[in-house]
């Protein structure tokens, strides 16, 4: 039966009609599930959305069985199982040397988008103004906007995406709530120094800017580099809120388990919109977790993803594409056509999807105006073969000469 055979209220089709919160790229759908759709009816490698094809370990998928079997299938407390998060309070000290309250400033949630969303939903008022440095992963804007804010963006630098502390500090105005920044960097692989943090940490001293740090790839930099969190910027860290998922780490991006670290105001702010909105999260996943990590026997994700990231640069070597910057963390390389076509980005995907059956992210759909530099996005989380399967295909394109 279709919603217009129903009795309903005028009221009920008032508020139908209302909540037409901005949702993104092409409305409901986001570029993501364009992009897989079309990997899926091109029998194309999808190379575009950012999630691993490959088996997650062993012993976590055990213990995930294991957790369901023993019984632990009820609602666990609404900040997130006792043991987790004391697992993460002390995999932050071992990691970044700083002390994490577990009951006060940890709540699990089901994933980072999550995560980023009730922050926001927590701090924002109607009118304030968000700055979002651009590209930038998809979820942002619209939670700026679904919260009544308006997203004032700025345009990291090519090729390095580097942050352009003028502008940033131009756009900051009197409504000025927050900025999100997100370390190691989708789509560009960027990863923020500790001079990136303390040039950010002037620039808002004498303001009440709140700091959203999404740091899901925290353990995905490359090279020997090591990623530094805002929690282990003293300053910062006061005014921030940390953003962080597992399904970064493990490779479980289907499981949808993350966690937020704020200071005990913010966090308190925080789960009084969890409480509402989930109360809990997965109770069997969250014990499978806190018993992984207290004994972790798989190899570090940055080990498995360098490896993958010096791969995939040696294939894409052998084909027309260009990259400006190999990708320093993340899992996802930026790689310029300008050698291959002078179509505008979006086309460009649909089209290398479609007749060379590799689909990727045109970047310009993570700019709010749509910024297009003749830039895709690869990702690179991906099997060997998958990744040479790619490189197959795409080394039947052709530079224009
Ligand atoms: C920068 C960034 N933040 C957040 C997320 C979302 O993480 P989760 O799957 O835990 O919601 C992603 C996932 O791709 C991401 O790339």
């Amino acid at each position: 039966m279709s919603i217009n055979n129903w009795k309903i209220s005028k009221d009920v089709k008032d508020l139908l009609n209302v909540r037409k919160a901005p949702l993104g790229v092409g409305g409901v759908t986001s570029i993501f599930t364009i992009m897989s759709a079309l990997a899926q009816q091109n029998n194309a490698i999808n190379l575009s959305q950012g999630f691993p094809d490959f088996h997650i370990d062993e012993q976590l998928a055990h213990l995930l069985g294991e957790a369901a079997h023993k019984g632990h299938n009820q609602y666990s407390p609404m900040p997130g199982l006792p043991a987790l998060r004391q697992a993460i309070a002390g995999d932050i000290k071992k990691r970044y040397g700083v002390d994490v309250d577990a009951d006060n400033e940890i709540t699990v949630t089901p994933g980072a988008t999550y995560a980023i969303y009730t922050a926001f939903t927590a701090i924002l008022q109607q009118g304030d103004e968000v700055i979002v440095l651009e590209p930038a992963y998809d979820s942002y804007v619209p939670n700026i906007e679904m919260n009544g804010a308006k997203a004032v963006t700025i345009a990291l630098q090519a090729p390095r995406f580097n942050p352009d502390w003028n502008k940033i500090k131009d756009a900051i105005t009197s409504r000025t709530r927050a900025i999100i920044v997100n370390t190691p960097h989708n789509p560009t692989g960027a990863v923020w120094s500790k001079k990136d943090w303390d040039q950010l940490a002037e620039i808002i001293r004498d303001t009440n800017i709140i700091v959203l740090s999404d740091e899901v790839y925290e353990q995905i930099v490359f090279d020997g580099m090591k990623h530094y969190s805002v929690l282990q910027h003293p300053e910062l860290r006061q005014r921030s809120f940390a953003l962080y998922s597992f399904g970064k780490v493990y490779n479980n991006t289907g499981w949808k388990v993350g966690y937020t670290i704020a200071p005990p105001a913010y966090t308190q702010a925080v789960r009084r919109i969890h409480q509402f909105l989930v109360f809990s999260v997965n109770t069997p996943a969250q014990y499978a977790l806190a018993l992984n990590m207290a004994n972790d026997t798989a190899p570090p994700v940055h080990t498995i993803m360098q490896k993958k990231r010096d791969h995939f640069l040696s294939l894409i070597k052998q084909t027309p594409f260009t990259i400006y910057e190999p990708a320093r963390g993340s899992y996802f390389q930026l790689a310029g056509y300008s050698n291959i076509s002078n179509l505008p980005d979006t086309e460009f995907a649909q089209w290398l999807t479609k007749e060379y059956g590799v689909a990727t992210i045109p970047v310009s759909v993570l700019y709010k105006n749509k910024k297009d530099d003749r830039l895709i996005r690869f990702c690179f989380a991906k099997k060997e073969e998958t990744l040479n399967e790619a490189a197959n295909r795409l080394r039947r394109l052709k530079a224009i000469s």
